[in-house]
Parts: structure tokens; sequence; C-alpha cells
């Protein structure tokens, strides 16, 4: 049967989230976190051969078939200047067919295409912004045929809230013509969760992502409280994944993997999908883990604190998350202070109760039943479960 993403967005909403639906943007795209690359954090040019090569690894490497889809270019794309009437230009050093050709073959292969932009005067690199331009800007984007616009937050021609420019923005999206995902980058700037959902379908809550592991607990821990303002629709952003980048060890790798899924981020992928490990790529295809992020729900996973523990420290990543998913409820544990055995009783879950569960981890594949959940994790590992009423 099919389900028009409105309907669901209200079963979503019913079920779920206290941010009125009259409230949250339209568009028809985003209602489930954005899955796919961008080129960032990777180092690789903001090119048509960067966006080709991603494209076909979606493809050849199984990514597509998890739900990788939108392959997105950042900053440095375009020229430094303007055309004469006023339209952003693709370099053509670095887009010798233009944009609209890539985004063609994009689409050919099932995917979708994603670019950047900024709401000031100029990107954070240099490269113009569309203060003043939004509405041909998106008019461009559109007829380009691109799928989803990151929006960042440099060089402001005025001073004040960034939320009328960002306002601004979303407003020629969808005047477009065109269903955009709309990728706020305010880095968290002027509260933009208080306002995200009804501006754009994500919106990032932070500074820029390293591949360090105390940037993911600053990321991690920093988004705590923040979890009421996500569901369908919107989601709080929580940056670009560092996986395969060499910063972080192979449980890191799962335990950022993990937090990022279950508290309903999008999951870019930002490394080079020519070089990755095996181990990374199986951490990014974990079909257990994309579930919960991809949930029909879009509900986020919080901290809670199981009896007899203490509670959470600002700035100190938490071992106890859990959160509502369609088929139960999700229970992540992250051993943030080293190696440890960490265990919870269901009856301490918000939500669950006491009595008999089954469940199973996503990364090692267990499964078993009954009244607790166990995992004896190596330092900054994490383990998720998938709780379900026996
Ligand atoms: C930053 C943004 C990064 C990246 C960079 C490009 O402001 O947070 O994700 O887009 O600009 O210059």
């Amino acid at each position: 049967m099919y389900l028009s993403p409105i309907i669901l967005l209200f079963a979503g909403i019913a079920n779920s989230n206290p941010v009125e639906l009259s409230k949250r943007i339209k568009n028809g795209v985003g209602l489930t976190p954005a899955m796919g690359f961008n080129n960032w954090n990777s180092g690789l040019p903001s090119s048509a051969t960067t966006a080709l090569a991603a494209a076909k690894a979606f493809v050849s490497l199984g990514l597509k078939d998890v739900g990788y889809i939108y392959v997105n270019t950042d900053d440095t794309w375009s020229s430094k200047s303007r055309a004469s009437d006023g339209s952003l230009v693709p370099d053509p050093s670095k887009w010798p067919n233009g944009i609209a050709a890539v985004a063609t073959q994009i689409h050919g292969m099932g995917l979708k295409m994603g670019l950047y932009g900024d709401s000031g005067t100029a990107t954070c690199a240099g490269y113009p912004g569309s203060y003043g331009h939004e509405t041909q800007d998106a008019k461009t984007l559109a007829s380009w045929g691109i799928d989803l616009w990151k929006y960042d937050n440099c060089s402001p021609a005025t001073s004040g809230s960034s939320q009328p420019r960002y306002t601004t923005m979303r407003n020629a999206l969808s005047s477009s013509g065109r269903a955009i995902y709309y990728a706020m980058c305010n880095w968290g700037q002027d509260s933009v969760w208080t306002w995200g959902a009804e501006t754009g379908n994500s919106w990032r809550i932070s500074g820029d992502v390293t591949d360090t592991w105390s940037s993911i607990v600053s990321i991690a821990s920093g988004a705590q409280g923040l979890a009421q303002y996500a569901g369908l629709g919107g989601f709080n952003d929580f940056d670009m994944l560092e996986i395969g980048n060499g910063g972080l060890t192979a449980a890191e790798e799962r335990a950022h993997f993990g937090i990022w899924a279950i508290a309903k981020s999008p999951l870019l992928i930002g490394t080079d999908l020519s070089k990755i490990s095996q181990a990374s790529l199986t951490v990014l295809k974990n079909k257990d883990v994309i579930s919960i992020n991809q949930d029909s729900l879009g509900i986020p996973a919080k901290y809670f604190t199981p009896s007899g523990k203490s509670g959470p420290v600002s700035g100190q990543l938490y071992p106890y998350w859990s959160g509502k998913i369609s088929t139960g409820y999700v229970i992540g544990l992250v051993a943030s202070n080293g190696a440890a055995t960490l265990s919870v009783n269901f009856s301490d879950v918000p939500g669950l109760g006491a009595g008999t569960y089954s469940w199973k981890e996503c990364y090692t594949g267990a499964m078993g039943k009954g009244t607790y959940v166990s995992a004896n994790l190596a330092a900054h590992d994490m383990a998720i479960f998938k709780v379900v009423k026996s």
C-alpha cells in the first residue's frame, strides 16, 4: 500500500512529536534523515570527477542498496564571480560539461545530487554567496536538477539572527518548481533548533566535526536536550561522518556511526570511497543501524539514567541512550570512559517497563531474550540493541 509522505508525516507527529505539523516544512522530501556523501571531510576537490566517482562507488560498493542516495558537493565548486546576468557559474575546470550534465548522470544511476551555498555575501572559502540572489539561485538549482542544498552561514551582510536569511532561501526554494532538501548549516547559532523544523529539513547543531574522538564526544554530548525538536521532515544535523579518515579507532567508528544514526542525524559519508577499508565500509553498511536511522517514526534516541547510576555530566559523553522505533525500542550503550561491561534492565528504559523482551545487537548480530541487555565493550565502542516485546 502506498502512503503519501503527508499521511506518514501525520502518523509520525501523532505518535511522537511536539513540533506542530502546521509549523513543519512541507517540501515533500527529507522525511527521514538524508543519507549520502559530501566531499568536504575527505579533502577531495569539489568537482564533477569527485561527484561521479562517489556516485559510481555508491553503486559498486552496495551503498546505494542500503540507502545512500545523495551525492553532495561542498564549497569551492563555483567560479569566483557570477555571470553578467548575476547567475552562479560552475568552475569550468571542475565541471567541464556544467552541473546539469552531472546531475543527469547521477539521476540516471538512481541517485540524487546536492550542492553547497551560503546565506551571506561569500562562502567560507570566499566564493559567491546567495545573499540578495536567493530567488535567482534557487531557480538555477532547479534548472540544473539539484536535489539538496546545503546553506552555510559565512560573511553575513546584515547583523542579527540568521533566521531571516535562512527563511528567505526556504521561500525561494519552495517557489523554484523543484523539491529540494534544505540542509541548513549555521553551526547551531541563533537556537536554530527552535525554528529549524519550519524552515528546513535539517540544521547543523555545532561547529565543524573533526576526525578525533574528542570532536565526536563534544558534538554528541552537546546534542543532548535537542532531541525534542527533531521529527519526520526535520532533523538535528550532527555534521558529516569522519568514518574512514583515519583518526578514529574501529570501536570509535562504530560509536560515531551508531550515535549519529540512533539520534537521527543525517548520515553523510565524508571519506574517499576509492580508499575505504572493508572494516569502515562494514560499519557504514550496517542495515540494522541504518533501519533505526531511517525508522518511520523519526524519533531521536536520547540519554536515560538507569536506576543506581549517576546522571549525565555536561560536556561528557553519557553511556546510556534509548528511543522509540516503529518495531519497539532502541538501546545504545557507549563505553565512553574506557573498556567496560555495561548492563541495563529493561524496566529502567523510559517507555519499556518491566517484562521480557527479545533483542538483537546490531553490530555483532547477537540475539537473545530476557529482562536486561549487557555488553562487554572495548574503550569507546558501542552496542546498539533493537528491542521488541516478546
Ligand atoms: C563550514 C561548514 C563546513 C563546510 C565549510 C566549507 O562553514 O560548516 O561543513 O561546508 O564551511 O567552507
